[in-house]
């Protein structure tokens, strides 16, 4: 496993709508291998495949309950009711902002062998895979901020994607 470099905010590789993934081969275990630590490195609690460069659908993601890889996923269902979250990325370290997202949230994804599967995820995991498919389509949490944080309110946040 390698630590990959996190692409910042202005690259426009980060723009970029990602292709499916259309092999499930040992080159895409290694990207995600190597996703995983690159997030767990940086503190994050996700990763997309345009923030190391990988125009690919995949994304990988852990709040805390262990790494969830995620390939052409897609959102099935959402919540109408909403949460008001913190919201950072690892592509726009220093900044973080208040957005609007559903409490709930059902996709369903490939695995890394090719097999789909279905996540039901709420809060923290919900705000996240809703964040981290945005990346696959080019959309940063920048452009959905509501409200922008001061460096005074953020001393206990540390909700990074
Ligand atoms: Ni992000």
């Amino acid at each position: 496993m390698a630590l990959r470099t996190i692409t910042k905010e202005g690259d426009p590789i980060l723009r970029k709508v990602c292709r499916p993934v259309t092999e499930f081969n040992e080159r895409l275990w290694t990207v995600l291998d190597d996703m995983a630590e690159t997030m767990h490195h940086a503190d994050g609690v996700g990763l997309a495949g345009p923030q190391i460069s990988y125009l690919r659908r995949v994304v990988v993601i852990d709040v805390g309950e262990g790494v969830i890889e995620m390939i052409n996923p897609e959102i099935v269902e959402v919540s109408k009711e909403t949460q008001y979250c913190r919201e950072g990325c690892l592509s726009v370290p220093g900044k973080w902002g208040m957005t609007t997202r559903p409490v709930k949230i059902k996709a369903k994804a490939q695995d890394r062998h090719g097999n789909w599967f279905e996540v039901e995820g709420e809060q923290l995991l919900a705000q996240a895979i809703c964040h981290e498919l945005e990346h696959l389509d080019g959309k940063l949490f920048i452009d959905i901020v509501e409200e922008w944080l001061k460096p005074e309110d953020l001393e206990e946040q540390d909700d990074r994607k």
